[in-house]
């Protein structure tokens, strides 16, 4: 296999994020695997691999999910993505990837319904306590944010009501 190019300018970064011919047979586009189960070479190299990296099984990603994330990363200049199948998922995923029983979140109070349900409901059976902020509040949410506050949950423009936030505010007052 030969290592990837890495590319800067925008216009080329676009024409070729996500494509790997080289490693391809020379076909341009990433082709379309299917799969479910996927073999090791052995049980320690399955065991040990390294999370995110490589492939396990079908369902939890295929190099033409990783292609999506590669191209994804690459336009937004991230060090990676993950593509998950809707956008609810993507927000749950997120959340919970970051709290545990006893942890505090802020979320705007301008969020999709269904993630206010989500926090309003299963985080709340789960022990996690929510936070509700107006999404005008810029730097002043620093205020807000107790020991315990793990998640930030912006919004920007907020669903419905359309505020468009100062994310840099908010990042860079919160600890
Ligand atoms: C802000 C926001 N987050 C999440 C979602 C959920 O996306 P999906 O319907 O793909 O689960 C939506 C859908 O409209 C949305 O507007």
């Amino acid at each position: 296999m030969t290592s990837k190019k890495t590319y800067t300018r925008p216009d080329t970064v676009l024409a070729v994020a996500g494509r790997d011919p080289d490693n391809n047979f020379g076909i341009v586009n990433p082709p379309v695997y299917h799969a479910s189960t996927i073999l090791s070479p052995t049980l320690d190299k399955f065991e040990n691999r390294i999370p995110f990296e490589g492939y396990g099984y079908g369902r939890n990603g295929t190099p033409t999910q990783k292609a999506l994330e590669d191209a994804v990363a690459a336009i937004e200049g991230a060090h990676r993505s993950i593509a998950v199948q809707s956008g609810l998922a993507a927000v749950t995923g997120a959340i919970v990837g970051f709290l545990k029983t006893g942890d505090h979140m802020l979320i705007t109070d301008n969020a999709y319904g269904p993630a206010r349900r989500f926090a309003n409901t299963t985080l709340k059976g789960f022990g996690v306590e929510t936070t509700y902020f107006d999404p005008m509040i810029g730097a002043g949410i620093e205020k807000l944010i107790q020991p315990n506050t793990k998640v930030v949950y912006l919004e920007a423009p907020g669903s419905q009501t359309f505020e468009v936030q100062d994310v840099i505010a908010a990042i860079t007052t919160c600890p």
